[in-house]
């Protein structure tokens, strides 16, 4: 368990002390969400420049978009470093394709909502298996839903701590740290796509509107796939 005081600083730490005080406490027993998206292009870039050991795994969804892949390649040849990638289960993936058919998540919320359990949180499951600490890009600012996540807070579902690091920095804080860091980015967040998610689920956002607007933009739920709520 943290100490107070850890948890204490850990509120307090700027981003590499945060990470660097974990790695640490627990080497090897951290684990790094990554989706590639802006956020967690800098939480990448803190760890690799410290050289922290702590695993760092992408949810390959297999309905990625093709600019998603390749910053996959541009970010492990930049820093060097291997990332994890898991798969959904093909005997849950195969089934549910059969059944429903391969896009059936525009169909109803509760077919998107055993895609996203099906490609997204069952293989998140099986890559925190046993890790102490989760840390995730998260952003107060992206939702209502997230508004008031903390910096840390256990995980009683998955019996782990989640760490945020970021939950408090505003979109303009990570995009001037991507740019003077020269950090590796995904280019369709120069064309409108705020929050990049699976390809036939993400739109462009315009100006103005909210930056979740185009994940499930179809949907008038909570626009969360299950990652970040229990
Ligand atoms: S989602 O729940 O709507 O998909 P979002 O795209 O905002 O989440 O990302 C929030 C955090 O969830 C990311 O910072 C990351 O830690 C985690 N995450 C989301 N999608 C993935 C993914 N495909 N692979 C790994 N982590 C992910
Ligand atoms: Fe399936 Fe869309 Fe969820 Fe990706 S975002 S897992 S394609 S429903």
């Amino acid at each position: 368990m943290l100490s107070k005081d850890t948890i204490a600083q850990l509120q307090e730490a700027s981003l590499p002390d945060g990470l660097s005080l974990l790695a640490k406490l627990y080497p090897g027993e951290i684990a790094f969400s990554c989706s590639l998206g802006q956020e967690d292009q800098v939480i990448t870039d803190a760890i690799c420049r410290q050289q922290l050991n702590i695993r760092i795994f992408t949810l390959d969804t297999g309905r990625l978009f093709s600019e998603t892949y390749e910053l996959i390649e541009r970010t492990t040849a930049r820093y060097k470093r291997k990332m994890e990638i898991y798969f959904p289960a093909p005997e849950d993936v195969e089934p549910f394709v059969k059944e429903n058919g391969i896009n059936s998540f525009y169909e109803s919320v509760e077919n998107r909502k055993a895609c996203c359990h099906i490609r997204k949180v069952k293989p998140l499951n099986r890559a925190l298996a046993g890790a102490k600490i989760w840390i995730t890009g998260l952003r107060a600012g992206q939702s209502d839903n997230r508004k008031d996540m903390p910096v840390i807070e256990w995980d009683e579902v998955r019996q782990l701590y989640k760490y945020n690091p970021l939950i408090s920095w505003t979109g303009e804080e990570v995009n001037e740290y991507i740019h003077q860091h020269h950090v590796p980015y995904n280019p369709l967040h120069d064309k409108g796509f705020l929050s990049i998610g699976c390809a036939p689920c993400t739109r462009a956002v315009e100006p103005g509107e909210d930056e979740r607007a185009g994940r499930w933009w179809w949907e008038q739920s909570q626009k969360e796939c299950g990652l970040h709520q229990s």
